[in-house]
């Protein structure tokens, strides 16, 4: 659990409207190959609920709000994203969720590998046996 890290993103102020961005390897501890994003989630649904054996993946909430829950095995902790300008890494081999989604949330999610179903586990104590 101790390579999960929140990271704050550069924010460009202006009048007209702020500013953010990441990029490969510099904000983004990988290089990115696959963009995705979650929205028109209903009330109390959850997503995730699993862990990648290899993907690395870094989640802002880009509008609205939601909780990445994390679990190693071990022990637990909840992250709450509301802001668009930071974003927490989460490495590989993390059991990960996403829940608590405000209206309008809207999850962009950025990979280091392009989706591959057999990358994840998606038995929780199949997980915790890897794990072990
Ligand atoms: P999944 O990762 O299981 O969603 P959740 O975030 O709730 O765990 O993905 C849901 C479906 O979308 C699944 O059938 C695979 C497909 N999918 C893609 O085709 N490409 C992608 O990049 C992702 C993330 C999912």
């Amino acid at each position: 659990m101790n390579k999960v890290e929140l990271v704050n993103l550069p924010k460009i102020l202006d009048r007209r409207g702020n500013l953010s961005f990441f990029e490969n390897n510099n904000q983004i501890p990988f290089e990115i190959k696959r963009s995705y994003w979650i929205y028109d989630v209903p009330g109390g649904e959850i997503r995730g609920s699993h862990a990648f054996k290899k993907s690395q993946e870094f989640i802002v909430a880009l509008s609205g709000s939601f909780n990445v829950v994390l679990h190693d095995g071990d022990e637990e902790v909840q992250y709450s994203l509301n802001r668009s300008y930071y974003g927490i890494y989460v490495p590989n081999m993390l059991w990960r969720t996403l829940v608590n989604f405000s209206t309008n949330a809207l999850a962009l999610i950025v990979s280091d590998l392009k989706f591959d179903e057999r990358d994840y586990i998606r038995d929780f104590n199949e997980f915790k046996k890897i794990k072990k």
